[in-house]
């Protein structure tokens, strides 16, 4: 594999989606930025500046607990809750020695336990940080929470009219969605792509999209044409980037960018990501408009919680020792990343 480089450029690389524009004229943007990378990002998202802001602000003090008083919410056994620095190794490429110098929180869409729902790996209730130590975080964190939900359908609605489905097509599909939103927090440590040392390694995010908000640090890089390309904050946008399981539901048209962060000497970085996934029980086979008889089924079908477990047992060691013996995931189809470099 060619050498990656990393390549500062003047502007942005990925296209700004309006969301307050005509759909159809968004949808256009939206096709080709995920026909080529799967990254863009997206301004007049409706989600409420303050919202975002607290988050960030609750964050900050989750983080800033003492590790003791952090461990009271470590991953449960629905994977909710904190992950610990160093906890996930994410490099796809094997360039990656040093496991991610980054601590995370899990939060779900609450699930009762005895309900229904709960019955289903993945499903179950938060591990919420006790009231007293981090007053407001459970509220900030539901009300962003809800605001990306609402967010994730009307870029659905945009997919959808991408893939020249009708606006609604995956509604069906989201009822019971997956989504999980992700605090997270990048020690003061600086990345080395040399010595293989990164704020988090490159990989694909494995489910449908992605709502990225960070704080004014860059850090974030994708690969374009080989080269490492800074996708850097914009006041007032999102990044929103798509999943291996968009990529595989849409027979491979739609992409899944390779993505990691390099954070820079003398700072922290916070970043919240939200990882909307369909509903567990969602078959992943070819879209109507992405499969034909020239065009075949390139991946077998599969189910989106089927699938989000594999992804899970292949990166986090607290996953995998948390649910030895408890879940069953099946193993990944055959690999769908290919870095052509
Ligand atoms: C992720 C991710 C990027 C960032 O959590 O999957 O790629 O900037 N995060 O934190
Ligand atoms: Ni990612």
């Amino acid at each position: 594999m060619a050498v990656l480089t990393t390549f500062e450029q003047a502007e942005p690389p990925v296209p700004v989606v309006d969301m307050a524009v005509d759909e159809e004229a968004a949808a256009r943007t939206v096709r080709e930025a995920c026909e080529t990378t799967g990254f863009f990002y997206v301004t007049n998202h409706g989600i409420p500046e303050d919202l975002i802001t607290k988050q960030f602000a609750k964050a900050k003090e989750f983080f800033d607990l003492p590790i003791q008083e952090k461990q009271k919410s470590k991953v449960n056994k629905y994977y909710h809750g904190w992950t610990p620095m160093n906890d996930e190794k994410l490099s796809v490429l094997g360039d990656q020695k040093v496991a991610d110098t980054k601590e995370g929180m899990y939060i779900a869409r609450e699930v009762a336990e005895g309900s229904e729902e709960n019955k289903l790996p993945l499903h179950g209730p938060n591990n919420w940080p006790a009231e007293s130590s981090v007053p407001g975080f459970r509220k900030a964190m539901e009300a962003y929470h809800k605001a990306c939900i609402g967010c994730t359908m009307r870029i659905n609605r945009l997919i959808a009219l991408a893939l020249d489905l009708p606006a609604t097509y995956f509604d069906k599909d989201f009822v019971k969605l997956m989504a999980l939103l992700r605090p997270l927090h990048y020690a003061c440590v600086a990345s080395s792509p040399d010595e293989g040392i990164f704020g988090a390694g490159a990989h694909t995010d494995y489910g449908m999209l992605t709502i990225l908000a960070t704080d004014n640090n860059p850090g974030l890089q994708v690969l374009m044409d080989g080269k490492w390309v800074s996708i850097p904050p914009k006041q007032g946008h999102l990044i929103i980037n798509l999943g291996d399981m968009l990529h595989r539901w849409s027979n491979g048209r739609f992409q899944s960018g390779l993505h990691r962060v390099v954070t820079l000497p003398g700072q922290e970085r916070y970043s919240t990501a939200f990882f909307a996934e369909p509903s567990f029980k969602t078959v992943i086979a070819p879209l109507p408009t992405c499969v034909s008889e020239e065009n075949p089924a390139k991946w077998p079908p599969t189910t989106s919680g089927e699938y989000l477990m594999s992804k899970y047992n292949a990166t986090h060691s607290t996953y995998k020792s948390r649910q030895e013996g408890a879940v069953q995931a099946t193993p990944s189809a055959p690999s769908e990343i290919s870095v052509t470099a």
